[in-house]
């Protein structure tokens, strides 16, 4: 079985080295220096008009949820770059204005605002950490309104698991939020609510980890995206994605 090409961010390069060779230590440098690219020549122009900077992370014991009943499964706040969040948005030519973009895990709000430069008809992020989600509202309130083409973006306080998917088609993004148990209770829901209505869903992953989970549901099939924004992620996303889609048969 193919392992997941990404191991610990935590490991050091010389120890890397030792345990798993010179094509995973090689992996973590190209990583290191996309995540570096990203920020210096793109997301660091946003500081200038982010109210609370979206860069940085925020340790797990840091989060402090309201409900902390998921907080042992839930990932560290770290922010994805705003141009791979446009080339996977971008890649699946669609007419975006019958979409609801939803950013589980929104953390600061970066994802949410990028999204909410293309037409979706709605954008929310679900973040469960209250102070996260009031520095996302601070960044969505005082954010350029020429930037905003979404005419609705909003962040919800709230547990993943509890947010109800809103009617219509949804793009699902995730950002390896949370570990495996919880994603996978979160991805059945949203395909069982989404297969009732007879609505569409996409769902992006960014950072797959627990990819299978996702794959193994039977009614989400790899959706292909167009060549350009493919061959942009394929060069310059610091993580790997993908995407999925459900369509009713
Ligand atoms: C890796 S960060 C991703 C942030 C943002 N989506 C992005 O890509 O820039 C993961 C986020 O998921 C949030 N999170 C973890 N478990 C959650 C849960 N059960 N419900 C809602 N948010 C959760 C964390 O607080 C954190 O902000």
């Amino acid at each position: 079985m193919r392992r997941y090409p990404y191991p610990s961010w935590k490991r050091n390069p010389a120890a890397m080295l030792r345990d798993k060779g010179v094509v995973a230590f090689l992996r973590r440098i190209r990583l290191m220096l996309m995540l570096r690219l990203h920020y210096a020549l793109w997301d660091s122009r946003f500081e200038l008009i982010e109210t609370v900077p979206t860069s940085g992370k925020l340790q797990k014991k840091d989060l402090s949820p309201d409900d902390a009943s998921n907080l042992g499964q839930a990932s560290e706040y770290a922010p994805s770059p705003r141009l791979v969040v446009q080339w996977l948005v971008d890649g699946l030519g669609e007419d975006l204005s019958g979409y609801t973009f939803l950013d589980f895990g929104s953390g600061r709000g970066r994802v949410l605002l990028a999204a909410a430069e293309r037409p979706f008809r709605a954008a929310r992020g679900i973040e469960f950490s209250g102070q996260l989600h009031r520095e996302a509202v601070r960044n969505i309130s005082n954010y350029p309104a020429d930037r905003l083409v979404c005419p609705d973006v909003q962040s919800v306080c709230e547990d993943a698991l509890e947010y109800p998917l809103p009617e219509g088609d949804c793009i699902l993004y995730f950002y390896n939020p949370f570990g495996v148990d919880l994603m996978d209770k979160v991805v059945c829901r949203a395909v069982d609510t989404a297969h009732a209505r007879r609505s569409r869903i996409i769902v992006i992953y960014y950072n797959p980890v627990h990819h299978k989970v996702v794959s193994s549901k039977t009614r989400l099939k790899p959706r292909p995206l167009s060549f350009i924004p493919q061959l942009k992620l394929t060069l310059f996303s610091p993580y790997p994605v993908k995407v999925y889609e459900m369509t009713q048969g």
